[in-house]
């Protein structure tokens, strides 16, 4: 079946969603108007930022790319002008540089990106690709490009897979294919050493940076060395999705299809994924945002592939985080609870600026919005 005609049969969720986000989020918008940082969570029904790394803090581009969905949801010119306002704050990120790491696609494709592709701004295009730059200048020959700092010089995550597009949409702009290809070592390298033949993955990969030899594969976010991130395993079906979608290479696509399906067999009845999905037997944590990315790769493979199994998965998860773990009301300015940071750490069922984004950009698929802000 087309998409197109997926989406009629679920046009009036889109439609109820879409209406809500109408009504919360110019609260939401008033509550960030004057802040000198940039929402991240929630503390006390009031925004809060980042906990460490500043104006570096990685999901600073979430907030101006949920202004920039709430722009195409609405064509309100308050939206755009929040994200420029936010665009603008990040270039503090820029100054500092020693807190920067391969985050900054996530800091900048979704934000100064989007407002180059959609205004043209040549400020927006060249912060774009300043931060393009940065990220080429984090690959590590041997095979991959360098997540962390400090002495981290062999540690890659499942993450990237996102930030890769920064590097693509560069090519993209410029017609230099020095971004792509370096995207597409590190795509091929994650493909190899991060997803198992389950369809599983793991977070962090430890390679010798001179050899690329494995050299630990540690717990990261998820539980345990070997366990199940839900989040890493939606980082990776979108991140395989949209690699595939940027460089029509059949491996990443195939390698996108097995993580879904195993993300697909794992994800509760409910809907919501567990923070890990290989976590104790009776242990309930959840992560809401896992389930928010996961959804917007399922939505893409459905297109690509107009297959109904991976639409049906996305709506099934979109219509949980719904009923479950949406706030409507203005006793918050964000909308999903039950997000996790890390199962070890004490950031358990808060509310994250990326699950709502993730969410946002799933409900402006399931309405056919065919702008892809990676
Ligand atoms: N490491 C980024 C995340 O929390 O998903």
């Amino acid at each position: 079946m087309k998409f197109d005609e997926m989406r009629q049969t679920c046009s009036g969720f889109a439609e109820q969603v879409s209406e809500k986000l109408k009504k919360k989020m110019p609260f939401s918008l008033e509550k960030a108007g004057n802040l000198d940082f940039i929402p991240y969570t929630v503390r006390n029904g009031a925004w809060a930022p980042g906990p460490f790394d500043g104006i570096c803090w990685w999901t600073n581009g979430f907030w101006p790319a949920e202004m920039w969905a709430m722009y195409r949801l609405t064509g309100e010119e308050r939206y755009k002008a929040e994200a420029e306002r936010a665009e603008n704050l990040l270039d503090g990120a820029f100054r500092d540089f020693d807190h920067l790491h391969h985050d900054v696609g996530f800091m900048w494709l979704i934000s100064s990106g989007v407002n180059y592709r959609l205004t043209g701004s040549d400020l927006s295009r060249r912060r774009t690709m300043l931060a393009a730059t940065l990220l080429a200048g984090r690959f590590n020959p041997a095979g991959f490009i360098r997540a962390w700092n400090e002495d981290h010089m062999g540690w890659a995550i499942i993450d990237c897979m996102m930030n890769l597009n920064l590097l693509y949409r560069a090519s993209e702009f410029t017609g230099d294919p020095r971004f792509r290809k370096i995207a597409m070592v590190h795509a091929d390298t994650a493909l190899r050493h991060f997803v198992r033949p389950d369809g599983s993955c793991s977070h962090i990969v430890v390679f010798d940076p001179e050899t690329l030899e494995v050299r630990d594969i540690p717990a990261g976010q998820g539980y345990a060395s070997g366990s199940s991130w839900s989040r890493g395993q939606a980082w990776a079906l979108y991140g395989f999705t949209l690699s595939f979608l940027h460089t029509g290479k059949k491996a990443y696509l195939e390698t996108a299809q097995k993580v879904a399906a195993y993300f697909i067999r794992e994800v509760q009845a409910d809907g919501i994924p567990k923070c890990d999905f290989r976590q104790p037997e009776g242990d309930n944590l959840k992560d809401a945002c896992a389930g928010a990315i996961a959804a917007c790769g399922l939505l893409e493979l459905a297109k690509v592939t107009e297959t109904e199994t991976y639409f049906d998965a996305a709506v099934s998860v979109l219509k949980a985080l719904d009923h479950v773990c949406a706030d409507w009301s203005e006793d918050s300015p964000a909308i999903l609870k039950y997000c996790t940071g890390s199962y070890h750490g004490n950031d358990h069922n808060i509310a994250m600026n990326y699950a709502d984004f993730f969410f946002m950009e799933a409900i402006l698929k399931l309405r056919g919005d065919a702008f892809l802000f990676w």
